[in-house]
């Protein structure tokens, strides 16, 4: 009896002690201004309420919880760390602009094991800079568009041409079909055929890891992902080594076809990095499966949410169709081709892709840490801290957008309305911002767009009941199946 006395008396103590030294560095980090807010329990900080909110249809009461009590920045504990989440546009745009380079990319274990020590999604500074211009300048470049616009063209109508026949169309999954052969084209000119497909198998098998225990065991989920990334390597290592023979012995201009061609024509890249030197044309591989992560699950996952938005709000579907119905016939009448200007040019169609990629949230926040104390907007974030910039919390805060949850592309009409006027600077964030923005951002919108127009002017269709899963990366629960019929002999569906 007293043993058990005494170790209740014991565990007092040490909870009393416990909340105390809580308390006391609090109140010093207050004084800092290290943002308000709680750490919550020891270890698991407030991590386990973070995931009951992802798993729930409006994450975001995670952040607008806290909001209401501490302000729009506050401090937690979340994944085994401290972190400070930004819920302002503001302090989100200094994070983003990084000037000084004082934020560097901030991933869980898992994902850091499976990028490699150079991926452009880990490194800093100038090397980070120069990859990044690299690819953005070729992504949108004149030739890149013209030659990428026939491509999605043909993937698409590739793509769509089955759905006629098939009992159910899981959306999700099909327009998978599409964007991955796009992404492997614009990486390194892989056509369908065997590399295509082993690329497709592992590269499922590769990301299957990036959220998973960081344990590096046979067997184990990173064991397996890491051994998928291995065998990607080869086939990729494979391809910029003929590439580069082929450059060599060739007499063409050089105009880059892909990204490895980028790559290996900028002689650049080994001079920023001491430590890239004699490891360019691993550095350049590990690269393109690397840059193949952003690109991948986002684009589809945006297609499907569009067809989502769109069944559930019919009088846009209407607008969208009468829209690109008008440039088909444009077409048609001309015997001509689609360029890029075209498809991107709708109105409206651009419209209903900022909603649904605000809607969407699909990368709903990034992860930084600090390299040394930084004060923004007078909030303290101290050296090793981490911060979440939150993208979900400005795109669904009522002081942004009216009605938030509603999905109204006619929002972005008005010239002088809030949307408008946010559209491109630190409110509207899909595609993050700063030196990091998208390098991918026109070549989705082109997707997206070339998508909703073959859709639209070719099927009808009739959803089947889903939800929209948010953790711990946005889906659908039954990957929106759909069932559609061709125009021409529709009746009764949208
Ligand atoms: C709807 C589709 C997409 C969305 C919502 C999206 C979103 C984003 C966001 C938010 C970032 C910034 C990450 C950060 O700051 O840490 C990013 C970076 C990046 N994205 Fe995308 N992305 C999309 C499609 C693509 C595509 C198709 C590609 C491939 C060509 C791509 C390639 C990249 C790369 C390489 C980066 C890293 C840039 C850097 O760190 O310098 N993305 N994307």
């Amino acid at each position: 009896m007293e043993w058990a006395i005494g170790y209740w008396v014991l565990v007092g103590i040490l909870v009393g002690w416990y909340l105390y030294k809580i308390k006391k560095k609090n109140r010093e980090e207050n004084k800092l201004g290290v943002p308000k807010g709680n750490l919550g329990w020891p270890f698991v900080g407030e991590t386990l309420d973070f995931i009951a909110c992802g798993y729930t249809s409006k994450p975001v009461s995670f952040m607008e919880k806290r909001r209401s009590q501490y302000g729009k920045v506050f401090k937690t504990h979340l994944l085994g760390t401290p972190i400070i989440v930004s819920t302002d546009a503001d302090v989100n745009k200094v994070v983003l602009q990084n000037h000084g380079n004082i934020f560097i990319p901030a991933y869980p274990k898992s994902i850091r094991e499976l990028l490699g020590k150079y991926s452009i999604l880990q490194i800093n500074g100038n090397l980070q800079k120069r990859l990044h211009a690299l690819l953005g300048g070729f992504l949108r470049s004149p030739q890149f568009k013209a030659r990428i616009t026939r491509d999605v063209e043909n993937s698409v109508k590739l793509c769509l041409f089955p759905w006629k026949d098939m009992h159910l169309v899981r959306v999700q999954d099909e327009t998978r079909k599409i964007t991955f052969e796009v992404l492997v084209k614009v990486l390194m000119s892989v056509c369908p055929g065997e590399d295509l497909n082993c690329l497709k198998r592992d590269f499922g098998e590769f990301i299957k890891g990036l959220i998973c225990l960081p344990i590096k065991l046979p067997g184990t989920r990173l064991y397996k992902s890491l051994k998928a990334k291995e065998r990607m390597l080869r086939i990729v290592r494979r391809i910029v080594e003929e590439r580069k023979l082929a450059m060599e012995n060739s007499q063409e201009d050089g105009t880059p076809k892909d990204a490895v061609d980028v790559l290996l024509q900028d002689d650049g890249v080994g001079d920023y990095s001491n430590e890239t030197q004699g490891l360019s044309l691993d550095f350049i591989t590990g690269n393109i499966i690397e840059m193949m992560i952003p690109g991948e699950e986002t684009v589809p996952m945006a297609m499907t949410l569009a067809v989502k938005y769109l069944s559930d709000c019919p009088v846009a579907l209407q607008e969208l169709r009468e829209e690109n119905m008008e440039l088909k016939q444009k077409i048609d009448d001309a015997c001509g081709n689609y360029s890029w200007i075209d498809y991107m040019s709708l109105p409206f169609t651009q419209n209903v892709i900022s909603e649904t990629l605000r809607m969407a949230n699909i990368i709903n926040a990034v992860w930084r840490k600090a390299l040394k104390d930084v004060e923004i907007k007078g909030f303290l974030i101290p050296k090793g801290w981490c911060i979440l910039a939150s993208f979900t919390s400005i795109h669904m805060d009522e002081e942004n957008y009216e009605n938030p949850y509603e999905f109204d592309p006619w929002r972005w009409n008005c010239k002088t309305g809030i949307a408008s006027a946010n559209n491109n600077n630190s409110i509207f964030t899909p595609f993050g911002g700063g030196q990091r923005l998208c390098p991918g951002l026109d070549l989705s919108r082109l997707e997206l767009s070339i998508f909703l127009h073959h859709l639209v002017t070719t099927y009808r269709w009739v959803a089947e009941k889903d939800e929209i899963v948010h953790f711990p990366t946005v889906k659908m629960k039954k990957k929106l199946p759909i069932t559609v019929t061709s125009i021409s002999n529709s009746k009764g569906s949208i």
